[in-house]
């Protein structure tokens, strides 16, 4: 059983790819919160994934509820995560074995994926031609997970021991997660796809243009990055810096 979280493609792809190859099925964390259904059998011969992307160095929110509710029945699986990343997981890797463990889960294997970064408040998307190298590299990292994880291998540490650094990486995502920083232009159509993608039902639409309702959100940039009308924006930089989506949520 492969669960995954994804705000604009790059780990549902990633678990795509990792489902097909293991035979293994895969579920969405947020679609499973939103319906209560955290309970998973394990069979013989399945294994555990987690695939999701890092923030700020750490887990999204999504990931943290989803594994303080999940519970296991069956075997006692091999649990293996991959995390998404635009450069570096930073000290997730850490942040997930401690969350993991809070609910009895040892993790026994962590890698990371270098894929597209997603963060335009900050980073300008890279262009289409950069998209598809870095894609291109991806595939090849996953082909080598891939080999490791067929062999049961115990992953990788990311290294990072500076936990000042990261306490204050969480607390940066704390303050990003305030939905008041979220605003929508006039090019906004209406046609209400940001309410539907939200994971965690921030957003309502009201009067044909998106409202945001929760107070913070898990700032996953999936409605920023997937509007149509490149109608929401987030922040000072937002409007400049383009949008990315992976191929595999990209309409047409
Ligand atoms: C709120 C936020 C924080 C992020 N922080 C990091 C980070 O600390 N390091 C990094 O390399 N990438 C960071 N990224 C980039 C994403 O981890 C990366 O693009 C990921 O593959 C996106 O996955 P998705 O398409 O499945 O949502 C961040 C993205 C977001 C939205
Ligand atoms: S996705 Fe964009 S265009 Fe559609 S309702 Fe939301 S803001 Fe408006
Ligand atoms: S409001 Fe937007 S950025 Fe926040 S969780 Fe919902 S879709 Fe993601």
């Amino acid at each position: 059983m492969i669960y995954y979280f994804t705000g604009t493609g790059n780990s549902m792809a990633a678990a795509d790819f990792f489902a097909l190859r293991m035979g293994e099925e895969r579920r969405d964390m947020a679609e499973a919160l939103k319906k209560k259904e955290c309970s998973c059998c394990i069979g013989e011969n399945e294994t555990l994934g987690l695939v999701f992307p890092v923030y700020y160095w750490g887990l999204p929110t999504v990931v943290v509820n989803f594994l303080s509710r999940l519970r296991l029945s069956g075997r006692t699986p091999y649990i293996w995560a991959v995390i998404t990343c635009g450069s570096g997981i930073g000290a997730a890797d850490r942040q997930l074995k401690a969350v993991a463990g809070r609910s009895g889960l040892y993790i026994n294997a962590v890698f990371s994926l270098v894929m597209p970064d997603n963060f335009v408040p900050m980073f300008h998307a890279p262009e289409e031609e950069k998209v598809q190298e870095i894609l291109k590299k991806a595939d090849v990292r996953m082909e080598e997970i891939l080999t490791s994880l067929q062999k049961r291998e115990v992953g990788e540490e990311s290294g990072m021991k500076d936990l000042m650094l990261s306490a204050s990486m969480q607390t940066l995502y704390r303050n990003g997660r305030k939905t008041e920083k979220f605003r929508v232009d006039s090019s906004c159509v209406g046609c209400g796809l940001c309410g539907q993608i939200c994971p965690v039902n921030a957003i309502r639409i009201e009067d044909g243009r998106p409202v945001w309702k929760k107070e913070q959100c898990a700032l996953c940039m999936g409605c920023l990055n997937r509007c149509p009308a490149q109608a929401i924006q987030y922040g000072k930089r937002s409007a400049k810096n383009g949008r990315y989506v992976h191929p595999v949520l990209r309409k047409g």
